[in-house]
């Protein structure tokens, strides 16, 4: 009964990362190399410079993560991937490395949903996780709720309509001058801030349907930064950040209870790199407590982009039959 050695390739936007895993969910390492400082001059991700800068350190990442785990490419027994969504330029980087690796080492190769792959970063977690659950994945790219049935069965039963959470995040940074990424920015900054001092709008919450949408509160914000300035009115950035940051929360949250009202499910995840968010943890952590819901979300550094996560739902993918061949490409909109 040899525990089953998963080395996974994560390439989808701004971070090159490769791990090793012991029967799924047993980290052996989990090396990241994230591109944030690079593309901060741009104020965000250029796919180009991502596509070149996954290229020059691929190689490299994969010998460390061998080294930190102390294992030989002898006793690799697959090789996970993203192949989508992402940047198709950054996909094809992982893509390509880890079928020459399932290539040259004949062992399986299997392709992986970058979205699935946040889910997963839940069962490294709490070894105790087990499907079905309620999951709210909120990245850089997707806010969905997702009804996931067992380790490789979903169901999409929300999601945004436009913008992304964490896409809201960067805007509303971007436009504050604050940097980029934002989400983490206006985290820290909303800690100083009143949550209630500016009423932002807080779309389809009296709707039954578990859709989300992210362009008006961010045009809200805006329109409330612009025309501080044209009154020449000094913006308590604090204040617009902790205000932002409450409608946020409170639709995510109300939308995930709805969703656990709905389904009857007794157990809420959360993840993706929003799921990092100090407030939404929070706020979330009460509301599953008020309703006697288990909530579980996974640490910091599992929440944003990182190949362990890839390994884990590869290792469901492995064990379920879904092995991929030599003519899987990167599909850049992939859906769960
Ligand atoms: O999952 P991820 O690393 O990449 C995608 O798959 O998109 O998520 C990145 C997103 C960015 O939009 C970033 O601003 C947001 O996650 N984020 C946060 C926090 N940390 C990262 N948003 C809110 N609060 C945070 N603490
Ligand atoms: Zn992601």
């Amino acid at each position: 009964n040899k525990r089953l050695i998963t080395l996974a390739i994560e390439t989808s936007c701004d971070e090159t990362s490769c791990a090793i895993l012991s029967a799924g969910r047993t980290i052996l390492a989990n090396e990241i190399y994230t591109q944030i400082e690079i593309h901060k001059a741009f104020g965000g991700v250029v796919p180009e410079v991502a596509s070149r800068n996954h290229l020059e350190k691929i190689s490299w990442i994969i010998d460390d993560s061998l080294k930190t785990a102390g294992i030989g490419f002898e006793e690799v027994d697959h090789i996970a991937v993203t192949y989508g969504p992402g940047l198709v330029g950054a996909l094809l980087v992982g893509l390509s490395s880890a079928k020459a690796l399932a290539y040259a080492l004949e062992i399986p190769f299997v392709p992986v949903n970058h979205i699935e792959g946040h889910i997963a970063a839940n069962y490294i977690a709490h070894p105790e996780l087990e499907p079905p659950f309620v999951c709210l994945v909120v990245s850089g790219g997707h806010t969905h709720l997702v009804e996931v049935k067992d380790y490789t069965t979903f169901e999409v039963i929300g999601k945004t309509r436009d913008d992304a959470a964490g896409e809201a995040f960067d805007k509303v940074a971007r436009t504050l001058g604050l940097g980029y990424p934002g989400g983490p920015l206006i985290d820290q900054i909303a800690k100083s801030g009143n949550p209630y001092a500016i009423d932002f709008p807080k779309a389809m919450l009296d709707q039954e349907n578990l859709d989300f949408s992210f362009s008006g509160l961010k045009s809200a914000v805006l329109n409330y930064i612009n025309s501080c300035k044209m009154k020449k009115i000094e913006i308590n950035i604090p204040d617009v950040c902790a205000s932002f940051q409450e409608a946020v929360v409170h639709i995510l949250c109300h939308k995930a209870m709805d969703a656990i009202e709905q389904s009857g499910h007794k157990k809420m995840v959360l993840a993706g790199g929003v799921a990092a968010n100090t407030a939404l943890r929070e706020t979330l952590s009460i509301k599953c407590n008020e309703k006697g819901v288990g909530f579980y979300y996974p640490p910091l550094a599992l929440c944003t982009d990182n190949a362990a996560m890839i390994g884990c739902a590869g290792y469901y993918n492995f064990r379920a039959g879904y092995l991929g061949d030599m003519s899987v490409n990167a599909i850049p909109n992939l859906r769960i």
